[in-house]
């Protein structure tokens, strides 16, 4: 089973911290989506068996009418979709309309992920989104058909006080949204918040992240990974097979893929992307992958499992059992029978502990 991700390189606007392949004319999607399939059919097996489809960006919410059930049927005619699948797509609440939902729902999506990033409405000025508090509400309303929701909120945005993080946590809480994705700001060079010389306060984002992992444990949210909580099992199984390392397609601008080993890095031309020519970059990690999986399951609350390293070649154990037990005995990690987890208040050097590991 793998999962497929494909990337959506159209916004309405662009916001001031985002360096993401966005921002292609709009005129440009049909073309666009005609280059999707062409890469689809190229590079997809007949009869693959598909678990996830995540349709990300960008902004996919904003394509015209048709685009998303085209791109998902040609999915479904070339692969094996298992029924149980699950098929996510990323729209900004501006961009939320009912015949948007209708015709997600006709294909078959079966999970949103909402971008509301804060709900003061000056804070969500000053990053340039065109949506406001309300212009959210409407647009989670107007989901009602798709249970299965995630919202994004952001930690660290200029000016964002503890107080506005409470507030849009309770917002979300209030909705019982199931699923919660919090992404604490990076200033990438490039983008309006990089030019305007802004810079991140680490210290307050931890102050933030804090309040946030309290309220919404104390709320009834897991926390699964660093930056994702949800209520009762409504983790995202398509980030989640990233974190585990299941092979998975990316199709689109920019999108990567990780398949037997080798990661495949699509270019970021647009212009180049829509007239079929798509440069891939491919480097074969194969022989990375014990770091790799050091890397990407400390991050969950599954954890590392000791066998699992060692069917990548480490013994984990036998190398660095002295930091292992010292990393235990200081209360940083946890070990849960042959996994070893991250503790509760490790989350803030998770880096330096993974670094300490590797
Ligand atoms: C790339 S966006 C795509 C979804 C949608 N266009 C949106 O903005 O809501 C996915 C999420 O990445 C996060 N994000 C984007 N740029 C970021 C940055 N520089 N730092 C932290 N999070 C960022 C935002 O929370 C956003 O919701
Ligand atoms: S809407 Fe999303 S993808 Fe588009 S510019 Fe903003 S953060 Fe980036």
């Amino acid at each position: 089973m793998k999962g497929i991700y494909i990337h959506i390189p159209y916004c309405a606007k662009r916001c001031a911290y985002c360096s993401f392949v966005s921002g292609a004319p709009h005129e440009s999607m049909p073309f666009y989506v005609k280059a999707l399939i062409k890469e689809m059919s190229e590079r997809l097996t007949v009869g693959e068996e598909i678990s996830t489809i995540y349709i990300g960006g960008g902004t996919p919410s904003v394509l015209y009418r048709g685009a998303i059930s085209e791109i998902i049927a040609f999915i479904r005619n070339r692969c094996a979709v298992s029924p149980t699948a699950e098929i996510t797509v990323e729209c900004n609440p501006d961009s939320v309309s009912k015949e948007f939902v209708d015709e997600i729902v006709g294909a078959g999506v079966n999970r949103v992920s909402i971008g509301l990033q804060t709900d003061n409405d000056e804070l969500l000025k000053t990053i340039n989104r065109p949506h406001d508090r309300q212009g959210f509400l409407r647009a989670y309303a107007e989901l009602s058909k798709i249970k299965n929701k995630s919202v994004d909120l952001m930690l660290g945005l200029p000016g964002q006080t503890k107080e506005d993080l409470r507030s849009s946590l309770a917002l979300v809480v209030s909705l019982n949204a199931p699923h919660i994705s919090l992404y604490a700001l990076k200033v990438e060079e490039g983008t309006l918040l990089y030019n305007s010389g802004f810079s991140v306060d680490e210290d307050f984002e931890a102050d933030l992240y804090e309040i946030a992992y309290e309220f919404l444990t104390k709320n009834g949210y897991n926390r699964y990974e660093v930056s994702n909580f949800c209520l009762d099992d409504n983790y995202s199984r398509h980030n989640f097979a990233y974190w585990d390392m299941v092979d998975y397609y990316g199709f689109g601008v920019s999108a990567h893929s990780y398949l037997d080993g080798k990661r495949i890095a699509n270019d970021d031309n647009i212009n180049k992307y829509i007239l079929g020519n798509c440069d891939v970059e491919i480097t074969d990690v194969s022989a990375d992958k014990a770091q790799e999986y050091i890397m990407l399951s400390l991050r969950t609350s599954v954890g590392l499992n000791l066998n699992r390293l060692l069917s990548y070649g480490v013994d984990l154990i036998k190398e660095k059992g002295k930091k292992v037990d010292e990393l235990i005995k200081n209360g940083f990690l946890v070990r849960k029978g042959d996994n070893l987890v991250l503790s509760e208040g490790a989350y803030y050097i998770m880096n330096s502990i993974i670094c300490s590991l590797m």
